[in-house]
């Protein structure tokens, strides 16, 4: 029963409340039939004890008129869920709403009821100005009936079913993979639960169903995807949430060029289906090397050049004695080319490399080109023929700006990445089209110089160009990958690797990153026997769903494309969690907590 109820009963059992119609279907060819709808009071305006209500649901809105006899009009607040029925009537002429696919008609009402009160909402549903995002979090289901958010939702379910669709055609078997499992190393840190039947044990959640797949292929699955849950425990960024979904997948006898024809063919078919899109393909590919030299970065936006050039030819013979010793030393001098539509001020080039010098750059050269010499620390440096060339080397005119970075080449790659999509912003660049690519050819392990050890640069069940792996004393930082990313406008949208299938090579890569056989035969034993029982080459990939359902809305951040997220501090607003426990919960999985001071709240 209905609690809240006055005008007529309300019950389960009595079905006259139920809709005939949706508030976004009733046309002028309606007109003169009966009907019920049901929905939310989006407005209610009273025009001298006639009430006109705009009735809202997913569908749309509809105009209802409630006369002076249904009394429980005057009750109605926003967002009361209501019962009504009543005659479709044409409106006159004057009164038609065009912009409102009901606007020609209204529904006449001879009965209301109210099936739901509502307090008052935390924000109005139709709220043009910004509502704190925490409060939004907080009454998510308020949040989530606003017409814009609902938009989102459908469109991402059009979008996950025409992909599963795009898959099945291409003869993948959906497989769903365990949540309570082994760590699945993806390089953040996992979310554990702790085992009751097994005291002191724990299960990790799935940073990605990787090891699984893997085992499917030696399975004889041959083809499989899945609409995959990940779980990590990381810090938190615009595009990052602690649990998100993966277009995971994992094919047999298969190399790179399959992995990107079958990839280039479901997104085609999705964004066909699901948008109307013709995204064109195949996407362009190039070495994670080239995306380094000319973007600074492996996750490139191609929407816009800027792009970086190496100038150690003339670094080395200049007068610029930063230049022609940070050559000497084997590093790089690399520069971008503003041109002369975007004129940089002094103002914005100080800026520019308080930012260079803040990621890690000892300055920022620069050099504003003009008729007699132009500006900058370089123009003393550009003289003549010293100027002439470097012009030719960056292609430069007057009017332009050069900015240059030396140092290390990984240091001169990220100053100047992130002042050319710096750059980019600020010129307004990055928008427009769709710019698919395919980075390939990654490098195989990354040294870390706090932890002074190697990584994988994808992950450990990648497999190198080279199955010996460089022999027996392999210089692990020229060893290449196996490894892909696909790249749209600037978003690392998804990953993946042909991988290591034979158990001896795993081993290796296993102990280069310094896992003991040991810790090998505890961690991973279950794949590296199963590697041994017939594993087809197999190769595979995962893209970010809920990235990919952003970008293809042109969101520049995932959590309106998330249905329930969490805070950058990882909480759930709504429900409230993370949340302690009461301590027999705790005692029957056998954990005590044992908090960090900070945490210890005053007795
Ligand atoms: P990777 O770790 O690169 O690869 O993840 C694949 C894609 O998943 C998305 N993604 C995320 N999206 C939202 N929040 C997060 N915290 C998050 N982390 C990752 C990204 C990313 O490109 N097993 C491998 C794939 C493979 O090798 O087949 C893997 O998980 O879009
Ligand atoms: P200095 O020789 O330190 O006075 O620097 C002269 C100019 O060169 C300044 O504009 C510095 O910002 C710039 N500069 C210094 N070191 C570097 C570097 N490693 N890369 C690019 N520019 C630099």
């Amino acid at each position: 029963m209905t609690p809240s109820s006055t005008h007529t009963l309300s019950t389960n059992t009595k079905t006259d409340w139920r809709r005939t119609h949706t508030c976004g279907e009733l046309r002028k060819q309606q007109v003169g039939t009966r009907v019920t709808l049901n929905g939310w009071v989006h407005a209610r305006r009273d025009h001298g004890g006639v009430y006109f209500v705009d009735l809202r649901d997913r569908y749309g809105i509809t105009q209802v008129v409630l006369g002076p006899e249904l009394s429980d009009a005057v009750k109605l607040g926003p967002e009361f869920t209501i019962s009504v029925s009543g005659k479709v009537v044409a409106r006159e002429p004057h009164n038609v709403n065009p912009n409102r696919p009901t606007g020609e008609i209204d529904v006449v009402a001879d009965r209301l009821e109210i099936l739901s009160r509502s307090n008052t909402p935390p924000f109005p549903i139709d709220a043009e100005e910004d509502v704190a995002f925490e409060t939004r979090l907080k009454y998510r289901y308020i949040d989530l009936r606003r017409p814009a958010m609902q938009k989102n939702f459908i469109h991402r379910s059009r979008f996950i079913n025409a992909m599963r669709r795009a898959f099945e055609r291409q003869n993948f078997v959906e497989v769903e993979t365990p949540i309570l499992t082994k760590a699945t190393p993806e390089g953040a840190r996992d979310f554990l639960v702790p085992s009751r039947v097994h005291p002191g044990e724990f299960y990790a959640l799935p940073q990605s169903p990787q090891l699984f797949k893997q085992i499917l292929m030696v399975a004889g699955m041959d083809r499989y995807f899945q609409v995959a849950r990940c779980f990590r425990d990381e810090d938190l960024r615009a595009d990052r949430q602690p649990d998100f979904t993966q277009l995971d997948m994992e094919m047999s006898f298969v190399e790179e060029d399959d992995i990107f024809r079958t990839w280039e063919q479901v997104l085609h078919e999705t964004f066909r289906d699901a948008m109307g899109l013709d995204v064109a393909i195949p996407f362009p590919r190039m070495s994670w090397k080239e995306a380094m030299e000319r973007f600074g970065i492996d996750k490139p936006d191609l929407r816009y050049g800027l792009e970086l050039v190496d100038v150690a030819d003339w670094a080395k013979q200049s007068e610029f004695g930063v230049f022609k010793d940070t050559i000497a030393r084997g590093e790089r001098v690399m520069g971008i080319r503003v041109p002369a539509q975007h004129p940089l001020t002094r103002k914005d080039i100080d800026g520019l490399e308080e930012q260079a010098k803040s990621t890690g750059a000892k300055g920022l050269a620069w050099w504003k080109l003009a008729a007699e010499g132009g500006s900058g620390p370089l123009s003393k440096f550009t003289a003549g023929e010293q100027g002439q060339k470097l012009r030719a080397r960056m292609q430069a005119q007057d009017g332009d700006t050069l900015l240059f970075v030396a140092g290390k080449q990984s240091l001169v790659w990220r100053v100047l990445g992130d002042l050319r999509s710096a750059l980019g912003k600020k010129f307004d660049l990055a928008k427009g089209e769709w710019r698919f690519t395919w980075v390939t050819s990654f490098p195989m392990f990354e040294y870390d110089e706090q932890e002074k050890r190697w990584f994988s640069a994808h992950h450990p069940f990648t497999a190198p160009v080279d199955w010996s792996m460089g022999g027996d004393n392999p210089d692990l930082s020229t060893l290449s990958s196996r490894a892909y990313d696909l790249v749209l406008n600037g978003w690392e949208l998804g990953s993946g690797s042909v991988r290591i299938h034979r158990s001896d090579v795993q081993q290796k890569v296993f102990s280069i990153l310094g896992i003991g056989p040991e810790e090998q035969t505890k961690k991973f034993g279950f794949l590296l026997e199963a590697l041994s029982f017939g594993a087809p080459p197999h190769a595979g990939f995962a893209i970010g769903l809920d990235r990919l359902c952003a970008l293809s809305l042109g969101m520049d951040n995932i959590r309106d494309i998330v249905a329930f997220p969490k805070t950058a501090s990882a909480s759930c607003l709504m429900t409230d969690a993370p949340s302690t426990v009461a301590p027999e919960q705790l005692a029957e999985v056998h954990i005590r907590s044992v908090l960090p001071p900070s945490a210890q709240k005053p007795a």
